[in-house]
């Protein structure tokens, strides 16, 4: 499947959330190049825009469903999305998809941290992620894994509602941390209304 499968978008009070693009590449390697970021994840920060390029292929080849995450724009605000999507007008936040169904995966950059975004665009997503599940495997759960000390991650998952499944030991080793790292399974199920 490529980036530019079927366009579908998600409109929050704050955000909005569109497919990802290759044009996210620059902002995407700044994202991952900061070592807080990645510091749980099985990857090292990227080096340069061509590694950030290298991933995004891999993520397409592999058929992720991934969308960048944006702060509206007064105008968008104000006078409805337009169409050509000019993505120099808003500030990337970050990234959130599922990454193999039905594992959802987010990032968002250090300077939106703590002001509720990931809980804005994950709420947002999932009306997504439902749809995308059913189609592919047909999942009615979406899970993520999560290392037992990201504490942000941990907490945005509860508050959200999904509930904690089980532990995995010496999970993953993250290269920033120097570490072999365990992980909590979390596990969200589709709302009957969905
Ligand atoms: C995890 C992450 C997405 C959270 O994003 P965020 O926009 O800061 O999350 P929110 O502001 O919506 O906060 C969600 C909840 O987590 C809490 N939280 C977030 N970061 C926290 C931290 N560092 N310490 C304590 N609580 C934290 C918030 O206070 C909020 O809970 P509350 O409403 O009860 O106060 C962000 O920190 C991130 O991108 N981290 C790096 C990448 C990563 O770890 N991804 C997940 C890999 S599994």
């Amino acid at each position: 499947m490529s980036l530019e499968r079927k366009y579908v978008e998600v409109k929050t009070p704050r955000l909005l959330i569109r497919p990802l693009q290759p044009y996210d590449a620059p902002s995407i390697f700044t994202m991952r190049s900061d070592p807080e970021v990645v510091k749980y994840t099985s990857h090292s920060p990227d080096k340069d825009v061509e590694t950030t390029m290298k991933a995004m292929q891999e993520w397409q080849e592999a058929g992720r469903y991934n969308f960048v995450v944006e702060l509206l724009t007064q105008d968008d605000k104000e006078s409805g999305i337009k169409t050509d999507h000019p993505v120099a007008k808003r500030k990337f936040v970050g990234v959130i998809g599922i990454v193999r169904s039905p594992e959802i995966g987010y990032c968002f950059s250090r300077e939106f941290w703590r002001k509720g975004y990931a809980t804005e665009a994950m709420q947002a997503f999932l009306g997504l992620a439902w749809d995308h599940l059913s189609q592919s495997g047909g999942f009615g759960y979406v899970t993520a894994q999560v290392d037992t000390e990201n504490i942000g991650s941990n907490r945005l998952l509860e508050k959200v509602g999904f509930k904690k499944q089980k532990t995995t030991v010496a999970d993953y080793e993250s290269p920033v941390l120097g570490s072999v790292r365990d992980s909590f399974l979390w596990q969200l199920d589709k709302p009957l209304s969905s």
